[in-house]
């Protein structure tokens, strides 16, 4: 087995590579002067197992572009299989045509990854109108989830906490999670205007007066979600705002989600970034144990 990456994720490679007594070995990627891929493997791939482990924040376009790459390079080189690990997996969101003419990126991913992986590991894809990710790939897939972990961070840090979804396709991780600790699940209803612009309204009342509210969803991007549904628990009397991301991808910062009131940012480590608190590794190393 030999771990790699195309430059994300690449602390989480390491333990997992160090756990599995595996070889970890950086590939060699760069730009020509042109701008064109340069990718080379430093490690001899013949018979060998690679895991490519490579979430696709920061920079989407240019990871899937990297693994695709990399994958068919591996096999060209005789690799046995390919596993792309990817612990945030991009474009799930893009899954139906919104406007007349627009690319559903999400299957055009799934479409070419299926033709040079062997499998993908994921945690927590974006799965809406998905029922799995077997709408997306062809090939073997194993998702995970890191409800457990949440739940276990916030049973050891916040007392007497709510768990809130700021929407209705977040609900899913929110209640959950409230489910795993015993504790109130809630739930707003957003509707989105334009990648920046949602509004939030409270439809499944709980009393959130003086309590400690945990907001949860799967991604937090702009940031607009969470910040507009921190400003509605605030507005109903929460005393604390806690907000938990798996995936946190902060295209805009953190410093709206402050501003409308949220004391604490938790993300996981799927993307890295410094509110990190939540460690997904033991997820992978669990799975990856499978394939030695
Ligand atoms: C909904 O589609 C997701 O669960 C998140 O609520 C959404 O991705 C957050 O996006 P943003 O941070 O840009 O509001």
């Amino acid at each position: 087995m030999i771990f790699t990456t195309c430059g994300n994720s690449e602390k989480v490679a390491k333990v997992l590579a160090r756990k599995l007594n595996a070889v970890f070995s950086p590939m060699q990627i760069s730009s020509f002067p042109d701008g064109e891929i340069y990718l080379r493997f430093n490690a001899e791939m013949k018979g060998k197992k690679l895991i490519i482990v490579q979430s696709f924040q920061p920079d989407a376009n240019k990871s899937l572009f990297q693994i695709l790459v990399a994958a068919e390079t591996a096999h060209n080189l005789g690799a046995k299989k390919v596993i792309l690990a990817a612990p945030y997996l991009g474009f799930m969101r893009q899954d139906k045509q919104f406007n007349s003419g627009e690319a559903i990126t999400s299957k055009i991913m799934g479409k070419h990854l299926s033709m040079c992986l062997d499998k993908i590991i994921t945690i927590d894809p974006h799965l809406h109108r998905y029922k799995s990710l077997a709408d997306v790939f062809s090939i073997p897939h194993k998702i995970l989830t890191a409800n457990l972990l949440i739940a276990e961070y916030i049973q050891k840090k916040i007392k007497n906490a709510v768990i809130v979804g700021p929407d209705w396709e977040s609900y899913q991780w929110a209640e959950e999670v409230a489910m795993k600790i015993g504790a109130e699940a809630s739930c707003l209803e957003k509707t989105r205007f334009s990648s920046r612009k949602v509004r939030v309204k409270m439809v499944k009342p709980v009393p959130l007066l003086g309590r400690n509210c945990v907001l949860v969803d799967d991604i937090i991007s702009t940031g607009n979600t969470m910040a507009e549904a921190a400003k509605k628990v605030k507005s109903l009397g929460a005393k604390t705002i806690t907000a938990i991301g798996i995936h946190g991808l902060f295209v805009d910062g953190t410093k709206k989600l402050y501003n409308a009131g949220i004391n604490t940012i938790v993300t996981t480590n799927c993307i890295e970034h410094e509110t990190n608190e939540i460690d997904v590794t033991s997820l992978l190393l669990e799975e990856l144990k499978k394939e030695k």
